[in-house]
């Protein structure tokens, strides 16, 4: 017992940074005992968070070889967005009391903040947080939901209404749309008013993707079994009177960003948000530089007049600070009003958080995978 007479508990260890995430969760991961954090040692303005759910995002998953480019230093808990119950409070902590139902600003804590929270991941039994970071969970959302709120949401919301200046009656184009950020946008989109064409690999998948609010769906698998991407050009102007999409927000890169840069009407935007089909862009072992880089052909840019918008949101809220509190407003307002519900689809016991990362890794889950601790 700790000195609050919370019973110790348990939090995942990664001790080194991998070759690639295959290898770090398997051989370098482990779960560890974890004792109550002492509120002796904690300052006034801390909250004690017992993690009831944490959200086991992409880049919790390229986090632990390095590969993304924030880097805690390992040892380090992973798990940059959790929810819970609050066990202690310090006495400069506002608006917060024991028992209340909270989640965590993953920007302000945790193992993707800067400072000294980010020795906080959620996948752990207990978490610290500076209280500005820990909010109430929205009216109607599960802790599972609330850990899956603010880094997909604000993402979309980034780069869909920040950069891309989505409008209704426009129609964009959203690949990776099965994913947590992607599904986010789906959801976005719809509430911005435009038309929402999806693509991703799995029938199966895109029926959900189609249930939470896809206009369109495309499975961009090859009809020969080969390999990589299947034609998108007719099916997506087939789609749109011919025209071509406004907007693509593009979170898979690889030969799917030069397919769509065909699928864009004449002064299109093209969103660059990530590039989940080739992870191995930045080296291992949190290596710097990107020996594997995408590349977009200038061509067919230079031809159709396209913008080409890279959207990272946590870099670009750092060198613009004022970003983030419309955008926060936006996505919480949406939350509490109903009109954005995250989809969970796996739920895991901490105990299996490699099962758990690795269902993440091989694309079996649609929108959040979490842990319970
Ligand atoms: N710009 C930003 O600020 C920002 C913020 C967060 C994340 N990201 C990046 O955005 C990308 C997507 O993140 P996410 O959290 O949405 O990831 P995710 O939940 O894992 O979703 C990625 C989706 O990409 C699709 N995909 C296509 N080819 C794939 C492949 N070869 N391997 C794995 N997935 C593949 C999968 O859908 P199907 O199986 O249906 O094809 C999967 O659901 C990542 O690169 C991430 O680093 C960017």
């Amino acid at each position: 017992m700790s000195a609050l007479d919370l019973p110790a508990g348990q939090r995942v260890v990664v001790a080194a940074f991998g070759d690639d995430p295959v290898q770090a969760i398997e051989q370098l991961a482990a779960l560890e005992p974890q004792a109550a954090p002492d509120p002796a040692t904690l300052a006034a303005g801390d909250v004690i968070v017992a993690v009831q759910s944490a959200s086991v995002g992409w880049v919790d998953l390229l986090m632990t070889s390095g590969q993304y480019q924030h880097m805690p230093e390992p040892p380090y808990t992973p798990g940059l967005e959790y929810a819970g119950v609050v066990a202690w409070v310090g006495s400069d902590a506002r608006g917060l009391g024991v028992g209340d139902e909270v989640f965590v600003d993953p920007f302000l804590a945790g193992p993707r903040s800067l400072g000294a929270y980010r020795a906080y991941g959620g996948f752990a039994s207990y978490a610290v947080a500076p209280w500005p970071a820990v909010r109430r969970i929205p009216r109607g959302l599960s802790v599972d939901q609330a850990c899956n709120l603010l880094g997909n949401y604000e993402t979309a919301y980034h780069c869909l209404v920040t950069r891309g200046r989505l409008a209704a009656g426009e129609t964009v184009l959203i690949h990776g749309a099965s994913g947590s950020t992607g599904l986010a946008a789906v959801h976005v989109a719809k509430l911005l008013g435009a038309t929402v064409i999806a693509t991703g690999r799995s029938d199966a998948k895109l029926a959900i993707v189609r249930a939470e609010g896809a206009d369109h769906v495309i499975n961009t698998t090859r009809d020969d079994g080969a390999s990589g991407v299947c034609e998108l050009r007719d099916p997506v102007k087939a789609l749109t009177g011919g025209r071509g999409v406004d907007v693509v927000y593009d979170g898979v890169g690889g030969e799917i960003s030069i397919e769509s840069l065909r699928c864009l009407r004449f002064g299109g935007r093209f969103l660059v948000v990530g590039w989940a089909s080739t992870p191995a862009v930045a080296k291992g072992r949190g290596g710097r530089g990107a020996p594997n880089a995408n590349q977009l052909p200038t061509n067919l840019i230079m031809m159709k007049g396209i913008d080409v918008l890279g959207c990272p949101t946590a870099i670009a809220t750092v060198n613009d600070p004022q970003l983030r509190p419309p955008r926060l407003a936006q996505v919480l307002a949406w939350a509490e009003s109903g009109q954005i519900r995250p989809h969970v689809s796996h739920v895991f016991p901490l105990a299996d958080f490699k099962r758990a990362m690795l269902a993440k890794w091989r694309g079996e889950v649609v929108g959040g995978c979490v842990v319970h601790p």
